[in-house]
């Protein structure tokens, strides 16, 4: 096939991840790089940071790294991003026409067909801005693609994303995990656990999942999609001490007060914004059980899963591995049958059994856009989250997939 174009098309290829990591995004990647392979991609590139490594024309050819079948599996089960990620907003081509003219360079250069994009709702705007320029200036033959990925499965469209069941699964399994500890000493203590998501609950949601005949799990769950009442988020802490002396509570890291402001706004000095406008959320937890301990003269345990829940693989879910893997897949199909400016979406098909379906849309009505949990999903006055939220989350943290381990360890892949 190779140096025969005009009789069967050489297509080479480049993949890019772009954003926050997650555990899965190396499996989606996996997926990608074994899909173009099988269809007989010449050259498979990877990005190096994304697009703004592109820019900057730095890429690696993935064959060099991924040599064996084995390889692939080490990947699959090797958290965080492993072209390394960024977080760059492209700007508007009427802003820099000159940035679209490098990219396209680079692509031109590496003489690539397909484009290919991992990331979340951000990251999309840049397969929406290049296949919108693509449009414009009639380029046809680079086709521009994006697969999705996020913990916080805050992705329109979509039942759900790569990255959040395992997220959700280190989230249940290690509330239910605190959940003992709490409890071990018989005196009051208030245990407060901060969970990502930003403006979605999704993850903090999935703190229910420890609930249990052998776990009482988390006593409160505060989403971001209710304003958070500092006052009544006291009386209720009261109330539940009245029952028991340890109260456990998991709380977003957006959550914010009626006047629009994070509650981890009012400890921060100096907040960090990235590009896309975000401000960077933490210490929501710390705020908390300061005045809980102020308040109440209590023992308080603040806790931040911080990055730990985006690349905790060795609790990985292996339904979460798997269908990035095969979504990645789907969409370099999709590609290479001339598919442009789509995403890969899952569509669930049923509950029980759980079965779910791949697809792609269009990416403008995913980029920029953030699904929040349904209000009716949050229950006993933003306490808590349905039994309807739990059936939802439920099927995405099934099975397992360990690492491989060496001298006790898991085995990861790197550059
Ligand atoms: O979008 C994924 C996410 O993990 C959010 O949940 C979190 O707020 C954010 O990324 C943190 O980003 P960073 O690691 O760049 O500070």
């Amino acid at each position: 096939m190779n140096g025969e174009r005009g009789f069967i098309m050489s297509k080479n290829i480049i993949v890019g991840q772009s954003g926050g990591p997650t555990s899965v995004i190396n499996s989606s990647l996996a997926g990608v790089f074994q899909a173009a392979k099988d269809l007989g991609a010449s050259k498979i590139y990877g990005m190096r940071n994304g697009i703004e490594g592109l820019l900057n024309e730095q890429y690696i050819d993935m064959s060099e790294y991924l040599r064996t079948p084995m390889d692939v599996e080490i990947l699959k089960r090797t958290p965080s991003a492993f072209l390394g990620s960024c977080r760059f907003k492209l700007p508007t081509v009427d802003k820099s026409p000159e940035t679209y003219d490098k990219i396209i360079e680079v692509l031109r250069k590496l003489d690539i067909q397909h484009f290919f994009y991992i990331g979340g709702n951000d990251s999309m705007d840049t397969i929406k801005q290049l296949s919108e320029y693509a449009e414009a200036k009639n380029i046809t033959d680079i086709t521009f693609m994006g697969v999705p990925k996020t913990i916080d499965n805050d992705l329109a469209v979509t039942d759900h994303t790569p990255g959040y069941g395992s997220a959700a699964k280190y989230i249940g399994t290690t509330i239910k995990e605190l959940s003992r500890d709490a409890v071990v000493q018989p005196i009051d203590v208030v245990t407060i656990v901060e969970i990502m998501g930003r403006n979605a609950g999704w993850l903090t949601a999935a703190a229910a999942l420890a609930k249990g005949s052998d776990c009482e799990g988390a006593d409160l769950i505060y989403l971001p999609e209710t304003v958070f009442d500092i006052e009544k988020f006291l009386a209720k802490v009261e109330e539940v001490h009245k029952y028991k002396r340890q109260v456990l509570i998991a709380v977003s890291e957006g959550v914010k007060t009626a006047d629009g402001k994070y509650v981890c706004e009012a400890a921060a000095t100096n907040m960090k914004v990235d590009s896309f406008g975000h401000k960077q959320l933490s210490g929501t937890a710390t705020t908390l059980a300061g005045i809980v301990g102020d308040k109440f003269g209590w023992k308080t345990r603040p806790i931040e899963f911080s990055t730990i829940q985006r690349c905790a693989s060795h609790i990985g879910s292996l339904t979460d591995v798997n269908e990035a893997f095969l979504v990645g897949g789907q969409v370099v199909k999709a590609a290479f049958e001339g598919a442009t400016g789509k995403v890969g979406i899952y569509v669930r098909v049923s509950n029980k059994p759980y079965m779910m379906n791949t697809d792609i849309y269009d990416v403008k009505a995913i980029a920029n856009v953030e699904k929040t949990v349904p209000q009716e999903w949050i229950i006993n006055d933003g306490t808590a989250v349905s039994q309807e939220a739990i059936d939802y989350m439920n099927p995405l943290i099934q099975g397992e997939i360990y690492p491989y381990m060496v001298n006790g360890l898991p085995k990861h892949i790197k550059l």
